[in-house]
């Protein structure tokens, strides 16, 4: 049994044990020796057949060479310093998360977990019989339905494409790869929202998931996006020039402040809009979880571009904010594009005219957030309910609230 005297002897040891410490590290330094022993069945009372397959194995194992790799790495042998971490060209080793140099890196992944859910908690028994019901919906609220589905099933697939093809390889810090890793996961579970509605409400799979090849509107939001993923899909590609760090801060432009940062935003307002009005609440609801879980992938996006703009003065220059400038401004367009053709006539207390206004006001921020100037001066928000289910500060109650009103079989309340 042990007694505090054991204590107080391990204290008095200390300088003995320090001792010991260094012996195994150094064992462990200079040679790691793994024998046939390891793979022997003795003493156990099961057999062991002796083959070559072992013997090679094992061979394999003591050819390990534990400096491999480290030589492109500055300080490899040392323990990472926040100093060496840098978001992009960080020679130091990636795979030391700790200490932290970007705390809101951490806290993001942080926060993006604590807001976990999956698709198939959210009740879809009253979409479904809305759907089904001939005249449960006009057909300019089918529509709304039909083309956001269109849309976001295949526009959330090429995010988590772009991050794990493309951008994960590219930002070489730690932290950031570990929200990287969450927001790939998210995206995973929106294209399963996306899929659990299309199924609940069984409408034909091919059509929607097609969408973004066959209508116009949604087929150039999608291809205005592609170009900025290929450009660094060639497995050559290589930051570390200043063009090539420039395209990779055009593609983050490109997918966080424009892809994720305006194309989502009509949609997101006439689901949210329909919710609001007792309409397609399970679908709704989806997408409610959807745009919290965006609005922080924006968040995290536009600090990432404003460290590597901190870190890379020289990638900000007039010719490349004059570009970032510009393809906000095209992605406004093209938003506007889809919301007149989503939304022909008035519906659900909004109109084309009042999403261009929205959709004004948020390129407006998507400008300031990276340092430029507003296109719009005076653009108003006509939706402040939007605003209010993005602030993060609601996020917590809000989750607290889903799970309670989950288990008693309720839905959301649209206060
Ligand atoms: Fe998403
Ligand atoms: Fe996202």
């Amino acid at each position: 049994m042990l007694t505090w005297d054991d204590f107080d002897e391990k204290e008095e040891n200390k300088p003995a044990l320090e001792a010991e410490k260094q012996v195994i590290e150094k064992s462990i330094v200079e040679e790691t020796n793994i024998t046939a022993e390891n793979l022997d069945s003795e003493p156990a009372s099961y057999a062991s057949s002796s083959s070559e397959r072992k013997e090679k194995a094992l061979a394999g194992l003591n050819d390990l060479d534990t400096e491999a790799g480290l030589a492109d790495l500055e300080g490899a042998s040392a323990r990472v310093s926040v100093d060496e971490k840098q978001m992009i060209n960080c020679r130091a080793d990636v795979n030391q998360l700790v200490p932290f140099k970007y705390d809101w890196a951490w806290q993001k992944y942080l926060d993006g977990s604590a807001n976990h859910w999956m698709p198939q908690e959210v009740n879809m028994t009253a979409d479904i019989a809305l759907w089904k019901n001939k005249d449960g919906l006009t057909d300019d609220e089918r529509r709304i339905v039909m083309r956001n589905l269109g849309f976001f099933s295949t526009a959330d697939s090429l995010v988590a494409n772009n991050i794990v093809l493309t951008v994960y390889k590219q930002i070489t810090n730690p932290e950031c790869r570990q929200y990287l890793l969450r927001q790939a996961l998210e995206e995973a579970i929106h294209t399963h929202a996306y899929q659990y509605v299309i199924e609940s409400l069984g409408i034909d799979e091919g059509e929607i998931f097609n969408m973004y090849r066959e209508v116009p509107s949604v087929a150039r939001k999608a291809a205005w996006a592609l170009p900025f993923t290929n450009s660094l899909s060639d497995e050559n590609f290589k930051t570390g020039t200043l063009e090539t760090d420039k395209t990779l801060l055009r593609n983050l432009i490109a997918f966080y402040c424009v892809l994720e940062g305006i194309f989502f935003y009509c949609g997101f307002t006439q689901i949210l809009s329909m919710g609001n009005r007792n309409k397609m609440t399970g679908t709704a609801e989806q997408f409610q979880y959807i745009l919290r879980d965006e609005s922080m992938h924006v968040n995290f996006g536009i600090d990432m571009i404003n460290q590597i703009k901190l870190e890379n003065p020289q990638l900000w220059d007039e010719a490349m904010q004059e570009e970032a400038a510009e393809m906000i401004l095209q992605g406004t367009a093209l938003e506007i594009e889809y919301a007149k053709d989503t939304m022909p006539t008035g519906i659900l207390g909004m109109n084309a005219d009042m999403m261009t206004e929205y959709l004004h006001f948020i390129a407006n921020r998507r400008l300031t957030q990276i340092g430029l100037s507003e296109e719009f001066p005076n653009a108003t928000n006509p939706f402040p309910w939007m605003s209010e289910i993005m602030d993060l500060r609601k996020e917590k109650n809000f989750f607290e609230t889903r799970v309670i009103e989950y288990q008693t079989g309720g839905a959301l309340s649209w206060d």
